[in-house]
């Protein structure tokens, strides 16, 4: 089934389970985020690569949300500080909220940023909600410039506990080389959206958003020197990619400031 058959986005049967599964542990913000992204215009995604899909799309959905919080929190028992994370791409505000959540244990902060501030009113109401907005700091900027000025702090290396990305599909490899200088040993980065329903997996199929996810795909797969990484089936294609280094000694010495990578 081709990309331009109305039928290629519909879900299965298995994804509409999963899905009833996973709401059933919706929070009651979550509920009333879900409620306002329904309630958008019906108007399409402004994702290159992505226009002939409707803008509630975008938006990750629980299954990945509570994945995330969950990452968050067990990274979390790795050390004592306060973490940090960044969300890049922030649009309605639920993945950015979903990390915030995880950093109960330890407080900390979340940077997530978007070239648009549409739907900020929205991603603020759930943040509140949600009970962490001031775990939140909500940048419009875009990712390179947010990524870049962080990388130029020698102090920022090495300090991150995750990173998601989740915004234009041909800034990820850029997004996954800088990730990686801020992320400390043993932090993750995950990246959405990696089989991009399905299109990576017709070699036929040429556009720039297939191309440089189905070219980074391949580059994670080989990068074995920096990163242990494994490609989830789960929504639509999540990459994890965790900081070769963590060691027991690291875990020893958490608390300390962040240690160089071995
Ligand atoms: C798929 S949505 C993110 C959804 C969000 N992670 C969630 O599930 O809660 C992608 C967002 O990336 C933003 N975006 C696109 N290009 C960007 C860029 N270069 N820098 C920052 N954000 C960008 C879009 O405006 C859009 O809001």
């Amino acid at each position: 089934m081709g990309v331009n058959n109305p039928d290629f986005f519909k879900k299965s049967r298995v994804d509409r389970y999963i899905d009833r599964i996973n709401n059933e542990r919706m929070t009651d913000a979550e509920k009333k985020l879900s409620e306002a992204i329904g309630q958008l215009p019906d108007t399409m995604s402004p994702m290159p690569g992505a226009e002939n899909q409707k803008i509630g799309y975008m938006d990750a959905g629980a299954e990945e949300a509570h994945f995330l919080t969950m990452m968050v929190r067990d990274l979390g028992r790795q050390h004592d500080r306060p973490m940090k994370a960044l969300d890049i791409g922030t649009f309605a505000g639920h993945t950015a909220g979903a990390i915030a959540k995880g950093m109960d244990e330890n407080g900390g902060k979340v940077i997530t940023c978007d070239v648009s501030d549409q739907y900020k009113p929205i991603a603020e109401e759930y943040w509140k909600n949600e009970g962490v907005a001031d775990r939140v700091d909500y940048q419009i900027v875009p990712a390179r410039k947010l990524l870049d000025d962080l990388v130029g702090k020698p102090e920022e290396h090495n300090t991150y506990d995750m990173v998601f990305i989740d915004a234009d599909k041909t800034g990820y490899d850029d997004y996954y080389e800088q990730a990686l200088k801020l992320l400390r040993p043993g932090g993750k980065i995950v990246l959405d959206n990696m089989l991009w329903s399905g299109r990576v997996t017709d070699e036929t199929l040429h556009d720039a958003s297939t191309d440089a996810l189905r070219d980074l795909n391949q580059k994670i797969a080989g990068d074995k020197r920096r990163v242990a990484a494994v490609l989830l089936s789960a929504a639509d294609g999540i990459m994890i990619a965790e900081k070769l280094g963590y060691t027991r000694q690291l875990r020893q010495s958490a608390g300390s400031p962040a240690p160089e990578r071995s």
